[in-house]
């Protein structure tokens, strides 16, 4: 019988859809579609299947990390709400798989808001200041974490 592939939901927050335009000091210059075509060519090579999505509407980003709430494991880069958003701290609160943080930036090396996350107690694990290559360790961690359960 045919297993069904594992899938890796990837939920990207506001202003990242600007992501080729947003200072290049912090992001890199790579787009949003490039960095989800080096996410799904990852998962590809591991075997896993890959959906993602962008919304600058936090309750859209709340309501989409409950629907995938089962997922086999969710990649978050929540972009401000991090900081902030204690209504998308709850929701990863509730989900049942391995969750991982990620941040293009160093936000540990950056203005004093943005070195608190929120979300980072409720994560597996966080990657922060590596740029897209931070996607592709992040998506191998996840998948180690998830078959070896
Ligand atoms: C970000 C860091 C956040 O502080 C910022 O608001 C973003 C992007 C990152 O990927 O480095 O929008 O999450």
């Amino acid at each position: 019988m045919n297993q069904r592939s594992r899938q890796l939901v990837v939920v990207h927050g506001v202003n990242l859809d600007l992501l080729g335009e947003r200072p290049a000091q912090h992001y890199g210059t790579v787009t949003l579609a490039e960095l989800e075509e080096i996410v799904a060519a990852e998962c590809g090579r591991l075997g896993w299947e890959c959906l993602c999505l962008q919304t600058n509407h936090e309750g859209v980003y709340v309501e989409f990390l409950h629907e995938h709430r089962h997922a086999d494991a969710l990649l978050v880069n929540p972009g401000a709400w991090t900081h902030y958003s204690y209504a998308i701290r709850d929701a990863l609160e509730i989900v049942n798989c391995p969750v991982a943080e990620v941040h293009l930036s160093d936000i540990a090396a950056r203005e004093d808001w943005r070195r608190h996350s929120v979300v980072s107690p409720v994560a597996s694990f966080t990657v922060s200041g590596k740029g897209a290559a931070g996607y592709v360790e992040a998506v191998r961690r996840l998948v180690g974490l998830v078959e070896s359960s």
